[in-house]
């Protein structure tokens, strides 16, 4: 019998602990899903900045290390219309970084892309059938979400407000993730953009819970046992860790990423649509700092990074951030550097040992 006090997540999911290893974009692969499966959690595979190539074999080198459930993750965005003025504007902002750093501000601006879930997706969700599908921004079209659930997938989305919940547990939701404004990365926000809206998770978590009927994952600013227990005494059934596994060594962040995580304090983050047109909490860094973190000239998501890459690609070898993201949740001094399994197993003793008392 399990030890944890409520069971509904586990069952659901096919795990034995009701901790998620939060899907990180850019930041986690297969390798550190293979270790929080193994250590009992849910290990969790980001699909946004991978192409069908890279998700296969992600894909299959977790099947070759591993039986237990995988979370594929998939951005569910619409592309937006082209807006060549905006992009102009936007670039124009950032001239006087061009000129500092020589980079060619005349040379054709790059594409920076964020795959949206599509049928091409839904094929590999459909040949793998992974135990469970999370989206970020809503839910698909309901022609994909219908395909994904056909494979017996448990899904899975992100909440920001309870009238999100609500949408989400309405379209199919088998479970909720409420993701409180202390979190790292992308808001998964979709009803609004008013940032106005966003919810801290002490205030979120219970109110979910007390509108939805499946079961609650909290997430936002979880960094240890304590958050773990705090989160199961709101009514969660389960929790999702961003920050707290970005110091692993499985975690794929740059060294100017990992110390500035080991560095930060809790008040240096903030929420930016610099890098991508949609809000994101990072570390603050010089962009941020000199154009505020929140542009009007942004261009749409996930269009406002391909103007930056220029810069990036001559401030970062140079262990310069000045311009770069550097995702991070509000509670990134709680996050330990330990091999992934290690610090799943590590915050459920503690947790259950606290739980005990
Ligand atoms: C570096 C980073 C990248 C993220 N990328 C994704 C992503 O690709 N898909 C997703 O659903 N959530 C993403 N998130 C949000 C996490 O799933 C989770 O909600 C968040 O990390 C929880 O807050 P915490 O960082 O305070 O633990 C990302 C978070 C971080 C820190």
């Amino acid at each position: 019998m399990s030890q944890w006090p409520d069971t509904r997540l586990l069952d659901l999911l096919g795990i034995e602990l009701p901790i998620i290893q939060a899907p990180m974009a850019g930041s986690t692969g297969s390798a550190m899903a293979i270790a929080v499966s193994h250590a009992g959690g849910l290990g969790s595979l980001p699909c946004a900045t991978l192409n069908l190539e890279q998700i296969r074999a992600e894909l299959q080198a977790f099947k070759q290390a591993c039986n237990g459930p995988l979370n594929l993750n998939f951005f569910c965005h619409q592309p937006p219309e082209p807006d060549p003025a905006r992009d102009a504007a936007w670039k124009q902002a950032l001239k006087p970084y061009y000129a500092e750093l020589g980079a060619d501000f005349d040379a054709p601006t790059p594409v920076s892309n964020r795959a949206p879930f599509d049928d091409a997706t839904c094929s590999l969700v459909e040949a793998f059938k992974p135990a469970v599908v999370s989206f970020h921004f809503g839910l698909p079209e309901a022609s994909l979400l219908a395909r994904v659930k056909a494979t017996g997938a448990k899904v899975l989305s992100s909440a920001t407000t309870v009238d999100e919940a609500i949408w989400l547990e309405q379209h199919g939701c088998d479970a909720i993730i409420a993701m409180g404004y202390e979190a790292g990365g992308h808001r998964g926000m979709f009803l609004s953009t008013d940032l106005n809206t966003q919810v801290g998770t002490l205030a979120l978590v219970p109110q979910v819970v007390d509108a939805v009927s499946v079961p609650v994952i909290a997430a936002g600013g979880i960094g240890d046992h304590r958050g773990i227990v705090a989160a199961l005494a709101l009514g969660a059934s389960g929790v999702q860790l961003g920050t707290a596994y970005l110091l692993c060594p499985e975690a794929k962040v740059s060294a100017a990423h990992r110390q500035a995580l080991q560095t930060s304090k809790d008040s240096e983050t903030a929420l930016t649509n610099l890098f991508t047109g949609r809000p994101a909490r990072g570390i603050t860094t010089r962009i941020m700092r000199e154009l505020g973190p929140i542009s009007d000239l942004a261009p749409r998501f996930p269009l406002a990074g391909g103007a930056l890459m220029p810069l990036r690609a001559i401030s970062e070898p140079n262990g310069s951030s000045d311009f770069s993201n550097l995702w991070s949740g509000q509670a990134a001094r709680l996050a330990r550097a330990l091999p992934a399994g290690e610090l799943t197993r590590s915050l459920a003793e503690k947790a259950l040992t606290q739980l005990r008392r």
